[in-house]
């Protein structure tokens, strides 16, 4: 059996974990081959490849990234239909060219739905979730997520410092898309004074209410917000870029709100948008551990013949559920877990 490998989307910590899980397992346990394709969608497409076994991924378990590169390649789109031929007509020509029984596609919402779609047309396909903004909806966590949680909470535990001494408030802008995950998490462990989520539109005056009532208390306000975060009178702040997938490129609400913090308040607002740096970098353990599991079980789900399943993590253990369902609603903060955080505003 040869089992095509592929990483899609935007990269997060624990990516290289996954594909050397896969691998090892594959090769110990079922002496399966495999094949690496390069940069999401657009390796099975082209098709770009490379060689994958057991030398490849050696010393790549703490790496960040992924060695086999992504990208946001959308072959369901117009644009992937080449020699009349759609771009799902050409993956499948050239698995069968190539001579891949499976594949195993990593990713989020978009590069699963692709997968989805694939299996529909008779593609035996295994999902593996991954994404640091953790809004999956059938699995509890994504791994990439403790990481860009614990690089975000450094942030703020330094930010904290710089922020007292200067008397001055520091807005910190984190990724998340649409879901507000990891400001919530990194927020409540940075001891963030206010964060602002997308799924809660906030009050302008509320929030600077809290900013006021923090420099009463002789400290620094931090502010942590999710790049999808928005007012109650607006929509969410996005450049007018959008990726393949139609979605917006976010940024900029930390900005808009320092200035009206400043206007209001007649205090100085600072900006630290940590943007990449959340995806960079080698994974915690807990990512490391919960890829290299996700890898293992991927495989184990292809050697059972389980395809159109994605693996997923329900409490501690790891279970398949269908890539349909897997990629058909996103996982949101409840307002009940915002309520948790919302007691040490101020
Ligand atoms: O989905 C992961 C994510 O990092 C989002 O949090 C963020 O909005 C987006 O990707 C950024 O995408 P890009 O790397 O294409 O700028």
């Amino acid at each position: 059996m040869r089992v095509g490998l592929l990483t899609g989307g935007g990269d997060c910590p624990g990516l290289n974990a996954v594909i050397r899980a896969v691998v090892r397992t594959g090769a110990a346990e079922y002496g399966y081959e495999f094949t690496g394709f390069r940069d999401g969608w657009r390796g099975p497409l082209e098709p770009d490849v490379m060689p994958l076994d057991v030398q490849a991924v050696r010393g790549i378990l703490p790496r960040g990234g992924t060695i086999l590169g992504t990208s946001r390649t959308n072959p369901l789109s117009a644009n992937a239909t080449a020699d009349g031929r759609t771009g799902m007509e050409r993956i499948k020509d050239n698995l069968a060219n190539l001579g891949v029984d499976a594949l195993i596609a990593i990713g989020g919402e978009d590069t699963l739905g692709v997968a989805a779609r694939l299996h529909e047309d008779g593609v035996k396909v295994v999902g593996v979730p991954k994404t640091i903004d953790n809004d999956l909806g059938a699995t509890d966590y994504t791994f990439g997520f403790d990481t860009a949680v614990n690089i975000a909470m450094e942030a703020i535990d330094r930010l904290h410092t710089t922020a007292e001494s200067h008397h001055r408030a520091l807005i910190v802008e984190v990724m998340g898309r649409n879901a507000g995950w990891i400001a919530l998490h990194a927020g409540m462990a940075g001891g963030a004074n206010v964060i602002l989520i997308p799924e809660q539109p906030f009050d302008i005056e509320q929030v600077c209410g809290w900013v006021e009532h923090r420099f009463q208390t002789r400290y620094a306000p931090i502010v942590v917000v999710a790049e999808g975060a928005h007012p109650k009178s607006g929509t969410e702040i996005a450049g007018g870029q959008r990726d393949a997938f139609g979605h917006a490129r976010f940024g900029g609400v930390g900005h808009m709100l320092a200035s009206e913090i400043e206007k209001r308040t007649g205090k100085e607002a600072r900006v630290a948008v940590l943007g990449h740096i959340q995806r960079g970098g080698t994974p915690t353990a807990f990512d490391r551990v919960l890829a290299t599991r996700f890898g293992a079980h991927a495989i184990r789900a292809v050697a059972d013949g389980a395809f159109g399943a994605m693996v997923a993590l329900r409490g501690t253990d790891i279970v398949r559920v269908p890539l349909a369902v897997a990629t058909s609603e996103l996982k949101l903060v409840p307002p009940e877990r915002y309520a948790e955080a919302e007691v040490f505003f101020g």
